[in-house]
């Protein structure tokens, strides 16, 4: 940590703050003293240019579009690892050596099943419930089953839980999808990989055997690795707060998931597909852009923008050159990749898009890619929990094991009445 301090000055008094200094990236301004020094808080809705604490974990440089996790480059964690190399790297901070990966995949294979009573819990759902409700329900009540793995105290119990959170999630959302469908449930098969038995799970049924397409078991682990951490967002950043008060990890994980279901973070992959669909042809995008750029109407690029990427999105580049490969492989054109690409090119070279850094991000093309592989639309927010999860249990695990953690209590900027006295009714 440096020496550098920062002065603030508030009505004639200075005040130094220390100035801390990470690895990579942006110092931080240390004004955690400040309240009782100084009658002020800052004030900084939306986090804006807050840290809200130290980690080890992701770095993200959205200028220059690098997105980093334990320090080596998502392109190259997309390309050439594991989904089960990058739970592992996010969780303990290496790559894993041979050994260490096989017993890693090992143990969570041995948590793929879920507690049998909970297979209850999914038929007191409506059929169309969406998906990402039955996964808030479901996976805030695994702690109502886990009994043995809610003490946050016991790192030991910490990583069992981690361990059934990262093993479970793909079984929950399978069953969700199945759920929807009518289907039988899918016991997992543990002897595929982490993303070939989600497939399975997801698009086998028990009555005939179930062949892993190889071009699409490397495409859903692409779109795992990509979604697996992405610093501190507002799930995570839920899920931190959540878990700041003390609260089981199940319960931290399911606060994730609700989170994330808003249509600014996650939910934005089923929302940009349902916007593809809706421009149906490229006539008619330049009416959407139109409706972009107007102030007075509410509607958005959905899958463009973000608040940390001014340049690019890293993970969207992957996402396009997956989606081309995927279409190829199952012989499919898709008028809605079409229009992608035709939306991307003309919002690139539109001025509004251009001044305000606005790009595609994770979720333009990744709705194509699962829609292809078959994914219905109300799906892809639970294949993204699925995946954050990941880095949801790693963050998690940083925040309870740090010694300056404290519960998560924002202040405020109050603006309404002073004190004032009560009025019996017949006098208001
Ligand atoms: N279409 C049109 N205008 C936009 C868009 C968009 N997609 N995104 C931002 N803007 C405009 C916005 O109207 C504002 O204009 P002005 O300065 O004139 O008021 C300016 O750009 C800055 O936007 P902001 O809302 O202040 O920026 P933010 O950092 O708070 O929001 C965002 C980031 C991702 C919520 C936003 O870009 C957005 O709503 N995008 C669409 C939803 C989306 O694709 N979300 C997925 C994010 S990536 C995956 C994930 O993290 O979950």
């Amino acid at each position: 940590m440096t020496e550098q301090s920062a002065k603030l000055a508030i009505a004639g008094t200075d005040y130094q703050l220390p100035v801390l200094e990470g690895s990579v990236g942006p110092d931080v301004v240390d004004i955690r003293k400040l309240y009782g020094q100084a009658d002020v808080f800052t004030y900084d809705p939306g986090f804006t240019s807050t840290a809200a604490c130290q980690s080890a974990i992701t770095y993200i440089d959205g200028e220059k579009g690098i997105l980093l996790h334990r320090g080596y480059p998502i392109d190259q964690l997309a390309e050439k690892s594991t989904f089960m190399e990058v739970a592992y790297l996010l969780m303990h901070g290496e790559l894993p050596k041979q050994a260490e990966l096989d017993k890693f995949t090992y143990t969570i294979s041995r948590h793929t099943m879920l507690h049998e009573q909970l297979a209850t819990f999914f038929r007191g759902f409506r059929r169309d419930a969406h998906p990402m409700a039955i996964m808030c329900g479901v996976v805030g009540a695994l702690s109502a089953f886990y009994h043995d793995s809610t003490d946050i105290t016991d790192p030991e119990q910490r990583m069992i839980a981690s361990h059934r959170l990262i093993a479970k999630m793909p079984t929950i959302a399978a069953m969700a999808y199945k759920y929807s469908i009518g289907q039988p449930f899918m016991y997992p098969d543990n002897s595929l990989t982490y993303t070939g038995n989600f497939l399975r799970m997801t698009f086998g049924v028990p009555a005939e055997p179930y062949e892993v397409n190889p071009v699409i078991e490397n495409a859903m682990r692409r779109i795992f690795i990509l979604h697996a951490d992405h610093e501190q967002n507002a799930s995570t950043s839920t899920v931190r707060l959540a878990g700041s008060s003390g609260a089981n990890p199940f319960a931290c994980i399911a606060a994730g998931i609700a989170c994330l279901w808003g249509p600014a973070h996650g939910g934005a992959n089923e929302a940009a597909l349902n916007m593809l669909r809706e421009i149906g042809e490229p006539k008619r995008i330049p009416e959407y852009i139109a409706r972009a750029k107007d102030k007075d109407d509410p509607f958005r690029l959905m899958g463009f923008g973000h608040r940390v990427y001014k340049n690019f999105d890293p993970r969207a580049k992957v996402m396009k050159k997956t989606a081309d490969e995927v279409l190829k492989e199952l012989g499919k054109s898709d008028p809605v990749l079409d229009v992608a690409k035709e939306l991307e090119q003309i919002a690139l070279n539109d001025s509004y898009f251009i001044e305000k850094k606005l790009y595609p991000n994770v979720d333009f093309y990744s709705g194509v890619i699962l829609n292809a592989i078959g994914f219905p639309t109300e799906m892809f927010t639970s294949l993204f929990a699925l995946a954050r999860t990941t880095g949801w249990v790693a963050q998690w695990n940083e925040m309870i094991a740090d010694p300056e953690q404290k519960i998560g209590r924002p202040r405020q900027l109050y603006v309404g009445e002073a004190a004032r006295d009560y009025v019996p009714v017949g006098q208001r």
